[in-house]
């Protein structure tokens, strides 16, 4: 089979290799229709995360059709079509049981990390009862990508830590596919204003098409002063960084009113400062987590609903033999005016 090989620092090729097979009873292979890009795969070819070692096939976001099953697989049938989620969890170790599955025992992000991922014409899904969620056939299988890892993110990690309310006021600082993710989900909950921060114009016009009541770009030197007299001068009730470097989470801790919450989405590589002089009396909680994507089930539901639209987030797509293209396009996103890239197998 053809697969996206992370064959060393920067470099993703296309090889050929062998079509993954059963290996336990729990497992599913899974024939891949779309498989998408995500930051993290980024991050994989900078070296950013030692446990991807090169011969790595990259990816963790995908749909695709069960091509094989298991023994102990009961709840899916060959031929199903499937989305394949971000997190692998077994449902019986400590933390699966805790509510934790992204750190599952046996589990946790383990595709196109500790195990050949989801960007070939086949990958092995372990855990795959609870990792792999059959579509409607509502639900078309391209948008869908967006549901493996972007939704179930900024609906966890966003706006239920956020603890997003009705009438309440949010801030979302980062606007890319996660950022993005996090203020259609969060306009479920009907909060009266979202305001969306980014340094990219182009993605904060989308942002406001996807219904944010207001944008700002951070890159402005009166910045904090818009977003400070948009909140009527007293914070935001949800502050939510999905960046990921310490300058945005600075601007959360100004942002937050008293009585709010910092939810942090985005990824640290370095030090990042916590003004406790300044925040120790503020009644505020902050949260950070990584996805369990436990949600997905209820975004599947909310998609075929019609309540949940998530068409905007996949803009481009590229065939396998292509991917070089659909890497550069990514990891150039603001340029080609970009949000997830797909690859079609
Ligand atoms: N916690 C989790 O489980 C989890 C899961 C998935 C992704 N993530 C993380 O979420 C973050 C967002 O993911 P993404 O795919 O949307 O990333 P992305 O890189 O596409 O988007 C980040 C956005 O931040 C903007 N930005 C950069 N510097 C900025 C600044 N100084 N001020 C304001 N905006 C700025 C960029 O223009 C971009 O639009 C990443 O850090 C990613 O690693 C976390
Ligand atoms: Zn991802
Ligand atoms: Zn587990």
């Amino acid at each position: 089979m053809k697969a996206l090989v992370y064959t060393g620092p920067g470099t993703v090729e296309v090889l050929e290799r062998p079509k993954p097979r059963i290996q336990d009873p729990t497992d599913a292979v899974i024939r891949v229709l779309h498989a998408s890009i995500c930051g993290t795969d980024l991050h994989i070819l900078k070296g950013d995360v030692p446990s991807a070692k090169p011969g790595l096939v990259l990816g963790h976001e995908g749909v695709g059709i069960v091509e094989d099953l298991g023994s102990a697989v009961h709840s899916l049938e060959i031929g199903d079509r499937v989305l394949i989620s971000c997190m692998t969890s077994c449902g019986a170790c400590r933390y699966c049981q805790k509510g934790i599955p992204s750190h599952c025992q046996t589990g946790g992000w383990v595709l196109g990390n500790h195990a050949d991922g989801t960007q070939a014409e086949y990958v092995r899904v372990p855990h795959a009862t609870l990792s792999l969620h059959l579509l409607p056939t509502s639900i078309p299988s391209r948008a869908a990508v967006a549901v493996s890892d972007a939704f179930p993110t900024g609906l966890e990690c966003g706006v239920l830590s956020a603890d997003v309310q009705p009438g309440g006021s949010v801030v979302i600082i980062g606007a890319g596919p996660v950022g993005m993710a996090t203020l259609l989900t969060a306009r479920l909950y009907t909060p009266s204003l979202i305001v969306m921060v980014d340094i990219d114009d182009a993605r904060l016009a989308t942002a406001r098409d996807l219904g944010a009541h207001a944008t700002v770009n951070s890159s402005s030197p009166d910045a904090r002063q818009q977003l400070m007299t948009l909140s009527g001068g007293l914070g935001f009730d949800s502050v939510i960084e999905v960046v990921g470097i310490s300058a945005t989470f600075a601007l959360c801790q100004e942002l937050v009113a008293i009585g709010g919450r910092i939810a942090n989405v985005g990824v640290h590589g370095t030090k990042v400062d916590l003004h406790l002089e300044r925040l120790w009396d503020r009644n505020i909680s902050i949260h950070m987590s990584l996805v369990n994507a436990t949600t997905t089930p209820r975004l599947l539901r909310l998609v075929e609903s019609g309540v949940l639209d998530i068409g905007s987030l996949v803009t481009h797509h590229f065939s396998c033999n292509e991917a070089s293209k659909a890497y550069e396009t990514f990891q150039a996103a603001s340029q080609h005016q970009a949000l997830k890239v797909a690859i079609d197998f």
